[in-house]
């Protein structure tokens, strides 16, 4: 598609423009770590193949923070580079919201301890859990803040170290995700370009899919529980494969339709990177293009709220895209809980 062609819809600005406020992502950085874990390592550690992981996720390796590299210290390193891209300073952030599942520690918030560690002390900083849907949740939330004048300049962060929630030694689950972080800057920029909108959605009666059980209210931390590994994360893959094409594609069609966007004219897709065919599923029911997907998640597997924005910054570094174009975001994850966005780059 040109991306200069001029879109044939109405002008989705004016509707999502709040009284001359346009919540614009004027930064985008990202941060994995150095350790990369690959498919033929796990192949022992567990009883399991590349073959089966490739076909059927798509994924051929992750990686995996180091022992003293925390989620917040993730989290950091993609902030201060979406700051320096959007230029500007730890100072001038009001607000920074971190979704997460894996916190540093149950409180204070991750968010705070990110504020500490780039400097960013005139801001109010709180975590946002969602799980892999939670950075589509904090661009709603941020946006939020901005259109009601609230805040001009909000960071939003997904971050992950989901390594120290997977039990190494149950294949249906350790061969499928990773850690890393990704983050971007919104900023009130009128008459510019921005979000045009995010729809968010939950059904806690699936709840029961895709959970970690120890360590809350509900089941405290302590020897039994963690003899009984209930500090780890466990999943029904096959109910929550079915959950996530069907939430998806409610989730991105309803987006588009606030928009009154049609697929065709999206330039670039970005959904959740959990598995190559629950994406590939999605894009088909939205009538989608493959070439319109940018997938990374042979790369990094699934870093639940760090994939989308993980992707987004891969997809503008790469020049997949332009000023301009029109991005759908979408995701879905434990909770259950989903989210899509659209934004005009
Ligand atoms: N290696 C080899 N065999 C395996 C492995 C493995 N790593 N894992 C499972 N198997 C086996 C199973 O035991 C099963 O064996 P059986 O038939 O003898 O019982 C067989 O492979 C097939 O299992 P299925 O569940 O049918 O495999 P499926 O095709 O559904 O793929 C998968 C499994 C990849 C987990 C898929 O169901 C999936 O992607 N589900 C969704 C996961 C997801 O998207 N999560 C996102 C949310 S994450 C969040 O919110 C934090």
């Amino acid at each position: 598609m040109n991306p200069s062609t001029p879109p044939s819809f109405k002008n989705p600005r004016a509707k999502y423009n709040f009284q001359g406020r346009t919540c614009s992502i004027t930064g985008v950085g990202s941060y994995v770590p150095s350790r990369v874990l690959t498919n033929a390592e796990l192949e022992k550690m567990v009883d399991t193949s590349d073959e089966w992981i490739t076909t059927r996720t798509g994924i051929k390796e992750r990686r995996i923070a180091g022992p003293n590299e925390f989620t917040s210290d993730l989290g950091a390193q993609a902030a201060l580079r979406a700051l320096q891209h959007a230029g500007v300073s730890p100072e001038e952030v009001e607000l920074i919201i971190v979704a997460t599942i894996t916190p540093d520690m149950p409180f204070p918030a991750t968010a705070c301890l990110v504020q500490q560690k780039i400097g960013a002390h005139r801001a109010a900083a709180f975590d946002l859990e969602a799980a892999c849907s939670g950075f589509i949740y904090g661009l709603e939330v941020a946006q939020q803040f901005i259109t009601s004048r609230t805040y001009d300049t909000v960071l939003v962060i997904g971050a992950e170290k989901l390594s120290t929630i997977v039990d190494w030694k149950d294949r249906n689950t350790c061969v499928l995700f990773g850690d890393g972080a990704g983050a971007v800057v919104l900023q009130n920029r009128p008459n510019s370009h921005g979000l045009l909108t995010a729809v968010m959605g939950a059904d806690g009666r699936k709840a029961d899919l895709l959970f970690v059980a120890g360590g809350g209210s509900r089941c405290p931390a302590s020897a039994e529980s963690i003899a009984a590994g209930m500090h780890y994360l466990r999943m029904e893959g096959r109910e929550t494969y079915k959950s996530a094409v069907q939430a998806m594609e409610t989730a991105a069609e309803e987006a588009l339709r606030r928009c009154e966007i049609d697929i065709s004219r999206i330039k670039c897709i970005i959904p959740h990177q959990a598995n190559r065919r629950i994406i590939d599923a999605v894009v088909e029911r939205l009538g989608g293009k493959p070439e319109q997907l940018f997938v990374n998640l042979h790369k990094y597997g699934n870093t639940s709220a760090a994939s989308v924005v993980i992707a987004l910054d891969e997809a503008v570094a790469s020049g997949r895209i332009q000023r301009g174009d029109l991005v759908l975001l979408v995701a879905f994850g434990g909770g259950l809980t989903w989210g899509a966005a659209v934004i005009e780059w």
